[in-house]
């Protein structure tokens, strides 16, 4: 793992930014995508900047069951929101969280996914160490699956809500095995909430309890931390 240290969510999203823009020189076409804070600045950063995505292709990480697009907490409006109406992509894949047959939603994700190899993938981290929506207790090697959120999320997403109520608690989410598949992954951490999953993520043996330390196992990740998020290192 390569650790980059920046000031602040700023810096971050302009190195993240730097990243994909030499990726896309170098011929990267897929990108992987996060919503939540991280990604916001790295987002503004694209947004305001002179690349062109209409020929590149998005695939987003996670959706809530039971929110259609057009709903103002769905991870697709916010995607909408925060960077494709501004930077259409040739096209943008999330997850359907209102499909009928989620399983079979699951598995067309996957067969989206195995057609677009993701040459960069974007990610957060959740408090618990969550990477997507896979929660402490995912196995390493599963696919996209429906997954149950935990309190921990659903108390670090009630900021979005009204209230806590109206958090979906079940969300159809991109499986560690495909996130190890990317050819690169560039995960964000801005803030001291980010200080234990951080540390646990960086300096102890990989173990399902803290999903996103199996990103030790992945030869190109480079992290991005603020000063707050490397507190503990
Ligand atoms: C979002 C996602 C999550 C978030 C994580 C951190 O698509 O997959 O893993 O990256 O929950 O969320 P924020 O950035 O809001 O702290």
């Amino acid at each position: 793992m390569e650790i980059i240290r920046v000031k602040n969510a700023d810096e971050g999203g302009k190195k993240a930014f730097e990243i994909i823009k030499e990726g896309i020189a170098k011929g990267a076409t897929t990108f992987g995508l996060a919503t939540g804070s991280t990604p916001e600045t790295l987002y503004s950063y694209l947004v305001a900047s002179d690349l062109d995505f209409s020929d590149k292709t998005s695939i987003n990480l996670d959706e809530y069951v039971g929110l259609s697009g057009d709903d103002e907490q769905s991870y697709r409006y916010f995607m909408n929101k925060h960077l494709f109406n501004e930077k259409p992509f040739k096209e943008s894949y999330v997850p359907n969280g209102k499909a009928e047959d989620l399983e079979a939603e699951c598995k067309h994700y996957d067969e989206i996914i195995e057609q677009h190899p993701i040459d960069i993938q974007i990610l957060g981290i959740g408090q618990n160490g969550h990477i997507g929506f896979n929660e402490p207790g995912t196995p390493f090697d599963v696919k996209t699956q429906v997954v149950d959120l935990t309190e921990s999320t659903i108390n670090a997403n009630k900021r979005y809500f009204d209230k806590v109520e109206d958090v979906p608690t079940r969300a159809v989410s991109m499986g560690i095995g495909s996130i190890m598949q990317s050819k690169k992954i560039v995960l964000m951490a801005f803030g001291e909430a980010k200080a234990d999953a951080i540390k646990g993520m960086i300096n102890d043996a990989p173990t399902t309890d803290l999903p996103a330390s199996v990103l030790q196992n992945h030869d190109d990740v480079i992290v991005i931390v603020d000063e707050e998020a490397a507190s503990k290192l």
